[in-house]
């Protein structure tokens, strides 16, 4: 049996120079955890050229989303970024992570904090209806450079709020806070400082950070996850693992190269 499943794409959408997402089938033998990432690539001169993708589809849709940059000579993504509909991909049998809610103590506050493609996973996890059962409040911060690569995220959340079904269940609920660096945004800067300062509870209107009630999932650059590893250690939050549930959970975003 093949390490992968072939499945073709669905739909390609671009929406900056640097950022695309895709949809593709989704075999029904391929079953995974919200928040979870698999190996995704392509057939490249007969062998498999993967890289690690959360889905960024939730696992009761039938079909599979991924949320990709578009790294400048990139084996994979320089690639990855030209495939039409009706193209094949290849996706890994086994999914795997540690962004799952079963790896968090029971909590009040859910805050997942991404930056740019480590928005994907989180895509995923607010379409679960069992986060809205667990915690009283789910906040998706989600923190970019510039304004235009918040639109995947914007257009995710619009579409969840405006479901039927999920827009009741998340009423009172989900919170939404993009925020901006480098340009004029209504909502600025680095996700460390909003929740040093508390300006990000303070514009949500919610208290600030407090370790009895609050769980955290990360997922995003490298440096804000160290930066805020250390920023939650130091106020005693615990890192949870598989074995271990703890405050927080961490994932890096996975393509870089
Ligand atoms: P900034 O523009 O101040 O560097 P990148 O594109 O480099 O992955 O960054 C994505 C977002 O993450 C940017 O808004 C960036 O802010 C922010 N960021 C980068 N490093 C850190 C960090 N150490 N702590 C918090 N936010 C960070």
């Amino acid at each position: 049996m093949s390490a992968f499943h072939r499945e073709k794409v669905l739909s390609v959408k671009h929406w900056t120079d640097t950022l695309f997402s895709f949809t593709a089938t989704r075999d029904a033998s391929f079953r995974f955890q919200n928040g979870q990432f698999a190996m995704i690539g392509l057939e490249v001169d007969g062998k498999p050229l993967l890289r690690a993708y959360s889905m960024a589809s939730a696992n009761h849709e039938e079909s599979l989303e991924f949320f990709s940059i578009k790294v400048p000579n990139g084996p994979l993504t320089s690639r990855l970024q030209k495939i039409k509909e009706g193209d094949t991909i290849l996706v890994g049998r086994k999914a795997v992570g540690t962004l799952i809610a079963d790896n968090l103590l029971p909590g009040k506050r859910l805050l997942l904090l991404s930056t740019g493609t480590g928005l994907a996973p989180f895509a995923s996890l607010i379409k679960d209806p069992d986060i809205y059962e667990r915690f009283e409040h789910v906040v998706l911060v989600h923190g970019c450079r510039q304004v235009s690569e918040l639109a995947y995220g914007e257009q995710v959340v619009k579409n969840l709020v405006e479901d039927e079904l999920f827009g009741e269940l998340m009423k009172d609920k989900f919170i939404y806070y993009p925020t901006v660096t480098r340009e004029p945004f209504r909502n600025r800067g680095r996700i460390t400082d909003l929740i040093t300062s508390e300006q990000l509870f303070e514009d949500i209107g919610l208290p600030p950070l407090d370790i009895e009630t609050d769980r955290i999932m990360l997922c995003g650059s490298p440096h804000m996850l160290e930066d805020l590893k250390v920023l939650f250690e130091a106020r005693g939050f615990t890192e949870g693992s598989h074995n271990t549930p703890g405050h927080f959970v961490i994932e890096k975003a996975f393509v870089e190269r």
